[in-house]
């Protein structure tokens, strides 16, 4: 399978929302990639279901909602009906991580679990049947533009030995810090998605970034 890129809004222009929205959807992108902060599991404070209700209404790709958030499962039902595809929480802010997966499906959602950089990938051997997707952050979660973190191949290569033992459907997805210059070599470890903010969004046409990250020239 080919990889996909879910470009971060986080970095996009928030005060001409609807012109970036059309700009993705115009784009080679495969999925819009929206990053939820509550000031409490990360020190950042982002947007909410109603923001992405809006964007909701003009996407033409599927929502991929990054929860950085304590307790997500108060919200489960509110992320479904603002429209999340993919609701990805992070293993560090869950205590009941089982319960919450199968509630995110329940919904019909797409199940992702999240894990931060110091967190081993071997965390999720017990559920990793049934996760639709594993976002391994290669930052510190809470702002974009940050410098990517190297031990992310080495996790990308022992999660993908993991979904194939397992016989999981998992995808990988990695967010945080990739580049021009670490995209192929995240993909040849074995990413599926790659998650990119600031290098589609700085770029001064943000298609061609997108373009780039797909074709990876
Ligand atoms: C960080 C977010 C990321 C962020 C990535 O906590 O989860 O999605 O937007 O931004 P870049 O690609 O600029 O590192
Ligand atoms: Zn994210």
């Amino acid at each position: 399978m080919n990889h996909l890129v879910s470009p971060s809004m986080l970095s996009c222009d928030f005060s001409n929302l609807r012109q970036e929205i059309e700009m993705i959807n115009h784009s080679t992108a495969d999925w819009f990639h929206l990053d939820v902060m509550d000031g409490v599991f990360v020190p950042n404070i982002t947007f909410g279901q109603p923001v992405i209700k809006h964007i909701k209404q003009h996407a033409l790709k599927p929502l991929d909602v990054h929860l950085m958030i304590v307790n997500p499962n108060r919200y489960f039902e509110d992320f479904q009906k603002a429209g999340a595809d993919w609701l990805t929480i992070h293993y560090e802010a869950s205590t009941h991580l089982h319960r919450d997966i199968h509630a995110i499906k329940d919904l019909g959602m797409k199940a992702g679990v999240s894990l931060n950089p110091h967190s081993n990938v071997q965390l999720l051997k017990d559920v990793i049947e049934d996760l639709d997707l594993v976002l391994l952050m290669s930052v510190n979660p809470g702002f974009g533009g940050q410098k990517f973190i190297e031990n992310t191949y080495t996790k990308i290569v022992e999660l993908k030995e993991m979904i194939e033992e397992r016989r999981s459907s998992a995808m990988i997805e990695v967010d945080g810090g990739v580049t021009f210059d670490n995209a192929g070599q995240l993909v040849e470890a074995g990413c599926n998605v790659l998650v990119a903010g600031s290098t589609v969004f700085s770029h001064p046409h943000p298609q061609e970034a997108i373009e780039r990250l797909k074709q990876l020239r």
